[in-house]
């Protein structure tokens, strides 16, 4: 099936056909960057699951490979789901879930790894431990990290007997035998009935916890997707255990599409991917692809820092180099701008912020700053249930910058050097309309718009 210039996105990671969700096992290896992702190569549903593979010199154009993990063994039969990875002893060691559905109709999983040498061909180690008692089935996506002592520890998420979300911690001296330290967490705590993709980023003042539970109920304009990809800032102890409050639970991205992130450590800068998902059944099911064979993306990379004790995320500063021509003016009052390509980054400077204002994206995404409250709208028509919805975060800092990548079927919107980000699909049926309304009222500013190469194979 061809895809169509409508929908088709060139500057990010997308599956050459069939499904793409969580991207794993982000590594630099061998003088590449390497992004594994969740792939079906058969379809568009969720099942089916391999390790899709991409590599790339820089970060922002990526070669595919073929699939590095693909079930095969008693252990990993029905799927090879998400994991990390680590580089030691100048190989590349992947962890995932192995999936199986036994005769029974019962479900299993178990904590596996995979070694390379060359980063293309990867051998099947097989399951590492066995689950404590008190859990599920419902564990999966190993994370590995070395601590400062030199040792190696593994997070999973899971879910309790008692069904709550849940991430277990492992230590290990040599990346083979584990010994199981227990929840991750200090104390009880209920906060959805379970966690997936756990991470855990390593500041040098602090650790922060990255999660995605499962079943929060909405709060205002908080947890309004049906998962949550969110984060708290804490210490590990000696034990292993994170010392932080879930009460501080903060979601990374405000916009309708984004889950399961996955971070890696390049120099000395933390980078993340998510996956552009709402993670509801309907929506996705609807997703206009599906027509043409595939489904889904990854967020651009994005580099995190703590500040003030919030993650801030900025699009990652190679993605400059695919700055086309450009073009500059001020916001003036009502301004139309064309965009140069589907492809493109509008950045708006604000210089003088007085009054609300609204921006209109290719007739399909409307954004609207409230300056009273501080706040930016994002709204979009579903397209599987035709209604507007939004989400809205309150910023803490005056509205300074925005940074929008603009794709034809995807946007995220970049706000005070990634204070906030809203990460979004959008569907439009006119792929030629490029135009960016501003309704600026007396706000003063720079536009700058640029157009953006393809550098996604
Ligand atoms: C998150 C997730 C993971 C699992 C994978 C399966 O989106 O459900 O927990 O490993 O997707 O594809």
């Amino acid at each position: 099936m061809n895809r169509s210039d409508a929908y088709d996105l060139k500057f990010h990671i997308t599956p050459p056909h069939g499904l793409l969700n969580d991207p794993n096992g982000l590594a630099f290896f061998n003088g590449q960057y390497h992004v594994f992702y969740q792939w079906n190569p058969h379809g568009t549903e969720h099942k089916n699951k391999c390790w899709g593979h991409m590599v790339s010199d820089d970060l922002v154009n990526w070669r595919r490979k073929n699939a590095a993990l693909e079930p095969s063994e008693w252990y990993d039969k029905d799927g090879i789901y998400s994991g990390g990875s680590v580089v030691h002893d100048g190989k590349l060691h992947l962890f995932y879930t192995g999936n199986v559905i036994r005769d029974d109709g019962v479900k299993e999983s178990y904590q596996c790894a995979a070694v390379s040498e060359d980063g293309e061909y990867f051998r099947k180690i097989g399951p590492l431990f066995e689950h404590p008692s008190g859990y599920t089935r419902h564990v999966r996506d190993p994370k590995i990290w070395r601590d400062q002592s030199g040792s190696w520890r593994l997070i999973v998420g899971a879910q309790t007997d008692d069904l709550r979300g849940d991430a277990l911690v492992y230590k290990s001296a040599d990346l083979s035998a584990w010994t199981c330290q227990g929840s991750f967490l200090e104390h009880d705590h209920k906060f959805g009935y379970m966690w997936e993709c756990p991470d855990v980023l390593q500041f040098p003042e602090n650790d922060v916890f990255v999660f995605c539970p499962q079943g929060l109920p909405e709060q205002g304009e908080n947890f309004r997707n049906p998962n949550q990809s969110g984060y708290i800032v804490g210490k590990i102890a000696e034990t292993g255990k994170f010392h932080g409050e879930l009460a501080d639970f903060q979601e990374l991205d405000r916009g309708f599409d984004f889950y399961a992130p996955q971070s890696f450590k390049v120099g000395d800068r933390i980078i993340l991917f998510g996956w552009m998902n709402s993670m509801d059944e309907e929506t996705e099911k609807a997703v206009p692809t599906v027509q043409e064979g595939w489904i889904h993306t990854l967020t651009l990379p994005r580099e995190i820092v703590l500040a003030d004790g919030r993650l801030y995320q900025k699009p990652i500063r190679e993605l400059q180099g695919l700055r086309q021509d450009g073009m500059q003016g001020n916001i003036g009052n009502n301004g139309v701008w064309q965009l140069p390509a589907l492809q493109a980054e509008l950045i708006i400077n604000f210089s003088k912020l007085s009054e609300n204002f609204r921006m209109m994206i290719r007739g399909a995404v409307q954004i609207d700053y409230d300056r009273e409250q501080n706040s930016l709208t994002v709204w979009r028509t579903n397209w599987a249930t035709r209604q507007r919805e939004y989400r809205k975060a309150i910023l803490t800092h005056t509205l300074a910058e925005m940074r929008l990548f603009i794709e034809s079927s995807s946007l995220e919107i970049f706000v005070n050097e990634g204070e906030e980000v809203f990460s979004l699909r959008y569907f439009t049926e006119d792929a030629q309309q490029r135009a960016v309304r501003l309704e600026a009222g007396g706000n003063e500013g720079k536009v700058s718009i640029y157009r953006l190469q393809q550098c996604v194979d």
